[in-house]
């Protein structure tokens, strides 16, 4: 039988288009609505599949309010809209739709949306997140792939949960989280612990690319295809076929490739600079630690492509967060750097331990571990007397007492990039540099400097 389909959408031409587009391809157009109030009608007596929803609508009623209503009864619909702003995106993030397309769109992009949506109503992927085993009935197991991702904490668990169902599905999936958090090291453990294990897994940070080569990285390209082209370069993506690519910091892809990825993504091909498309197949990972809705919001990442890799988030918590994680990860840092200097394994007193949980971890696992190895490297004996923490030396409560609400991922990463500046008299690269104390490279480092506009402040100091 085929796939039943109301339009809503009050553009006759594009009404129009978009039916001729979906009756091409098999599906059955029951109605095109061009307000709410007629849309309900039809939905009653037709029953429809699938709905697709512009947002602007004639009426008083917009299409947000009729995606509530689809919510509700349990009908898979997709977003079409024109623009986007800040409280356009949160009102419909409200009603969990399966798509947002971004007109004007193309034929291939209308079918393949309609299928990912169809897909994600039938497997219905955000009841997985419902149905995690709850701590208290059932002991958490975990599989050997995910032995060195250190924490017991429910919050931690719960996310290793959700990594473990995953992993097995060729779902894309979008790790969230503060930097140091653990983003990469479960990035890897989903392809370890996928059927695509003994294929290739591949590493790109969109962050440090610089945005020239980024394209031809990614896709590749073939001689000739620009000045210094001299022989035909595969992309990262046509190097990951079989396996899984990761690209990290994906917040910061430059919008002109942010829809040539959406493509990869949904039509499963790419198209090497100079050269012709290519099937690929390739499962993607993605992650940043930015809040990509307020880059949505701001104009610089694609509503369509958020809502395409938001599919399945993995929000990783903060460290501060999870505080009892603290004393099993130091022990964990302790055991690996010991064995690392060949010395006898340090132990922590009790108060140490105290001190480790009392402080606030900006740089969250990536500092802790970085504090654990210093300490380690400077124990004399079998005991770490003095722990030596790091330079930042503002508590949890501190920072509690020093606002009255949280701060963002990026205000926070601004802060913390700002007091290890501060730190090291804004020395940035080089022994006892910045780059080296948030252990990033000094380009990714320059990067993020210039995106928080930090440059500024320091003009602003100086004068
Ligand atoms: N749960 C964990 N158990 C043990 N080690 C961890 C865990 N999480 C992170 N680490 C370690 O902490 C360090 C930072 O982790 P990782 O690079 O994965 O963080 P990230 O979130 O990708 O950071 P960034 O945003 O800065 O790229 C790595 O050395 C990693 O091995
Ligand atoms: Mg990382």
């Amino acid at each position: 039988m085929k796939v039943k389909i109301l339009i809503v959408e009050d553009q006759f031409i594009e009404a129009k288009s978009l039916s001729v587009i979906l009756t091409n391809a098999g599906y059955f157009v029951c109605s095109i609505a061009r307000s709410v109030t007629v849309a309900l009608s039809v939905i009653e007596k037709e029953k429809p599949d699938l709905v697709l929803v512009d947002i602007f609508l004639q009426g008083e009623e917009t299409g947000i309010d009729l995606g509530k209503i689809l919510h509700e009864k349990n009908i898979a619909f997709v977003y079409l809209s024109a623009n986007s702003n800040r409280q356009i995106l949160e009102a419909a993030k409200s009603t969990q739709p399966y798509g947002f397309m971004v007109k004007p769109f193309r034929a291939k992009d209308v079918l393949i949306m309609l299928d990912v949506a169809l897909y994600l109503h039938q497997h219905r992927l955000p009841e997985i997140k419902k149905n995690i085993p709850s701590q208290k009935s059932l002991p958490v197991q975990l599989p050997p792939e995910f032995k060195n991702l250190i924490g017991k904490s429910k919050k931690f668990t719960e996310v290793l949960e959700l990594a473990k169902m995953v992993s097995p599905l060729d779902t894309s999936v979008l790790i969230l989280g503060e930097s140091g958090t653990g983003k990469e090291l479960i990035a890897h453990s989903i392809h370890k612990l996928s059927s695509r294990r003994h294929k290739p897994y591949i590493v790109v940070n969109c962050g440090t690319l610089p945005s020239n080569l980024i394209e031809s990285e990614l896709f590749g390209h073939e001689k000739g295809s620009f000045t210094g082209a001299t022989a035909r370069r595969e992309g990262k993506f046509e190097l990951a076929d079989g396996g899984t690519i990761f690209l990290d910091e994906i917040g910061e892809l430059p919008l002109e490739l942010q829809v040539k990825f959406l493509r990869v993504l949904q039509e499963k091909e790419i198209e090497p600079i100079g050269g012709k498309p290519k099937k690929i197949n390739v499962r993607v990972l993605a992650a940043t630690n930015k809040d990509l809705e307020e880059e949505v919001a701001a104009g610089r990442f694609r509503i369509d492509l958020y809502y395409r890799l938001n599919v399945f988030p993995l929000l990783i918590p903060p460290l501060r967060q999870r505080k009892e994680d603290i004393p099993l990860l130091a022990e964990h840092f302790i055991k690996k750097y010991s064995a690392e200097e060949g010395k006898v394994i340090p132990v922590l007193a009790k108060q140490t331990v105290d001190e480790l949980r009392n402080y606030h971890w900006p740089g969250n696992i990536r500092e802790l571990e970085n504090t654990i190895q210093r300490n380690v490297v400077l124990a004399k004996g079998a005991d770490i007397e003095k722990l030596e923490m790091p330079t930042s030396k503002m508590t949890a409560k501190s920072i509690a007492n020093s606002s009255d609400k949280f701060k963002t991922i990026i205000e926070n990463e601004r802060d913390h990039i700002m007091a290890v500046l501060e730190s090291c008299n804004w020395k940035i690269s080089g022994k006892g540099g910045a780059a080296e104390i948030l252990d990033v490279n000094v380009n990714t480092l320059n990067s993020r400097i210039k995106k928080l506009g930090i440059e500024k402040e320091i003009s602003a100091r100086k004068s």
